[in-house]
């Protein structure tokens, strides 16, 4: 070391002692004149996420329990853009809106359509997710439309936009619509046979058909389905949440986040669903 080297560590070593003391001494002070200036953080709060984990692709169960999905993803991909923790609770459709109304639930994400009838008790974030009604039913039968269901055994889940088309189609009364928990259960009820057939959303119908070779069915899409649109849904007026999850869905379409997820669950990426009358049409 050089003569101007040591001399200049020794200045250095001396500043940082003064500077030590200085800081010890103003800390003494600021301590008895703010003493709440180093309160701890509040712990994050950790927002409950319903979700009727039956309709995959977009929310089920894997073997380990866990609840997976494309709509699970974009949650998450969300709360990482918004700031805040969320967890996942498996909520049965039947009653999932009102899980939300009683507050058990901050967050609702089913693949659940925007209508303006849900509108009325809920809130929902801007669109995340493009989406039809598609009939499905066996490979043999004949339907080539949703008017030629209207004599015929539907399965629907209860509640959804399914069975509202296809009540507007048969009438409120009408003997022949068989509803069901779970759209997989009316699924499975057409594969047995107790059903003709069944009107669901193409996201999930799809999936349930290409998984499914053995139960031989098929798919019609039919232009008179209206479109449809998802969203997240919050407890009306918690416009603090709904901001947060508006802006993580603006960041994630936007940064690309959102066309990668499409992409793991639907093979391209883009904001449409998977084309509806597809090869298994015929
Ligand atoms: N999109 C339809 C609706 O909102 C069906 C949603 C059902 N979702 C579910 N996870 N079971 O009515």
């Amino acid at each position: 070391m050089t003569a101007p080297q040591a001399r200049r560590r020794q200045l250095i070593a001396a500043a940082v002692l003064s500077g030590f003391a200085l800081v010890a001494c103003s800390k003494k002070e600021d301590t008895a004149a703010a003493p709440a200036a180093s309160a701890p953080a509040a712990t994050a709060r950790v927002y409950t996420v319903g979700t009727d984990a039956a309709y995959a692709p977009f929310e089920s169960q894997n073997e380990k329990g866990e609840i997976v999905g494309f709509d699970i993803d974009v949650v998450r991909a969300v709360a990482g853009k918004a700031g805040i923790e969320v967890k996942f609770v498996n909520t049965p459709w039947e009653g999932i809106f009102n899980a939300l109304n009683q507050g058990d639930r901050d967050v609702l994400v089913s693949s659940i359509t925007i209508t303006d009838a849900r509108k009325q008790t809920m809130d929902f974030s801007s669109p995340y997710f493009d989406a039809v009604q598609l009939i499905a039913v066996k490979t043999n039968s004949k339907v080539a439309k949703l008017d030629d269901l209207k004599a015929l055994k539907i399965g629907v889940q209860t509640g959804t936009t399914g069975d509202e088309a296809v009540t507007k189609l048969q009438g409120k009364n009408s003997p022949n619509i068989k509803r069901f928990e779970s759209t997989p259960l009316a699924l499975k009820e057409l594969e047995a046979g107790g059903v003709d057939a069944v009107v669901a959303d193409n996201g999930v119908v799809i999936n349930y058909v290409a998984n499914n070779a053995g139960s031989k069915f098929k798919t019609v899409s039919d232009p008179t389905f209206a479109p449809e649109q998802y969203g997240l849904a919050v407890k009306k007026g918690n416009a603090d949440l709904l901001a947060k999850l508006n802006k993580g869905i603006a960041d994630i379409k936007s940064d690309g986040t959102y066309d990668a997820i499409y992409k793991k669950y639907f093979g391209t990426s883009g904001g449409a669903a998977a084309p509806a009358a597809s090869a298994a049409s015929k």
